[in-house]
């Protein structure tokens, strides 16, 4: 596959992330099938993409056409074998659950043609961790987006020791191509960059409130106004989602049995109470 070649990508889940990669890849000409096995999920995806671009045409920062034309290049299709039989190029977006993936990605592999490129936007699962149920492991890699998927420039592409360098290659191009900034990984770690030092910085700012030291909302006005970062750590989990925080930890135990992996007493306590963050209305501020 070269980068030329791609004009199709299909995105599995119209989730948080999903449905804005979904949408950046229809805005950079590209046609895009979004899938998701939740109809309710699939309709809020389409939702918001009829609502984004006549406000983006609003605020002058897309004109009429672009608007109607990343319109025209989006569809939402219900079933796994409508979105992908023709893609050239695939990325997973769906829950961050080892075993979801790697049935998706078994499937995958069955339904598209033999040169598509299989990518995992995972934020920790590194790909050879699912490349094994594919044919095809040197035509898979990890593409990490981040949250919200149309502002934040940067993606991580890591090259798994299964991952042809070809492949690697095309995934950093199509990530330009998509007005992104690719960095790419040689070799395969947990967590990869980003989420290796959010993840220190999450891990302390939420033993800090576990201690009583000082309120969510103090630490992050300390982390945005000493660290210059746009959010503090909390606000930022109500962004990503707390039942991403939660599941990342579950997962992370499952494999290491290191108790010290676990989600914190708070993250569990707001998962059992539905309180995700902005998706549910309430997480560690109210929306
Ligand atoms: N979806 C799409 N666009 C959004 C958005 C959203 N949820 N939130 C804000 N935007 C857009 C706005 O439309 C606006 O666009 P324009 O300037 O082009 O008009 C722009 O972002 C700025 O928005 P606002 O002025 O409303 O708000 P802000 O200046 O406070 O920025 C923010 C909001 C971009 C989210 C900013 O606070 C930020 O960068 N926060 C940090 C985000 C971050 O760290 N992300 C990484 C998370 S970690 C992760 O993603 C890991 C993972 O594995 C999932």
């Amino acid at each position: 596959m070269k980068i030329e070649d791609i004009k199709n990508i299909c995105v599995v889940g119209a989730g948080n992330m999903g449905h804005q990669i979904a949408l950046q890849a229809a805005l950079s000409g590209f046609q895009v099938k979004s899938t998701d096995a939740s109809e309710v999920t699939l309709q809020k995806a389409q939702q918001f993409v009829d609502s984004y671009l006549p406000q983006r045409v609003a605020k002058g920062k897309l004109t009429e056409e672009q608007a109607a034309l990343a319109r025209k290049n989006i569809s939402f299709v219900k079933t796994l074998e409508e979105a992908a039989q023709d893609a050239d190029f695939v990325i997973e977006a769906v829950t961050e659950k080892l075993a979801l993936k790697r049935d998706i990605f078994s499937k995958l592999d069955t339904i598209c043609p033999p040169d598509t490129i299989l990518a995992t936007n995972s934020s920790f699962i590194v790909s050879s961790m699912i490349a094994d149920v594919t044919t095809r492991p040197s035509q898979v890699c990890n593409m990490h987006f981040f949250n919200p998927a149309l502002v934040m420039k940067l993606v991580e592409v890591v090259q798994g020791p299964h991952t042809a360098p070809e492949t690697a290659e095309v995934t950093v191009e199509l990530c330009r191509r998509m007005g992104k900034l690719p960095v790419l990984l040689n070799k395969e770690i947990y967590g990869f960059l980003v989420n290796r030092i959010l993840g220190a910085l999450s891990t302390e700012a939420v033993f800090l409130l576990d201690q009583g030291i000082a309120s969510a909302e103090a630490i992050d006005l300390a982390v945005v106004n000493a660290l210059g970062h746009p959010m503090g750590p909390f606000r930022l989990m109500d962004l990503t989602g707390i039942d991403l925080s939660y599941h990342i930890g579950m997962e992370r135990y499952r494999e290491t049995q290191d108790a010290a992996d676990k989600p914190s007493p708070v993250i569990v306590e707001k998962y059992a109470k539905g309180e995700w963050g902005q998706k549910t209305g309430k997480g560690f501020y109210q929306y």
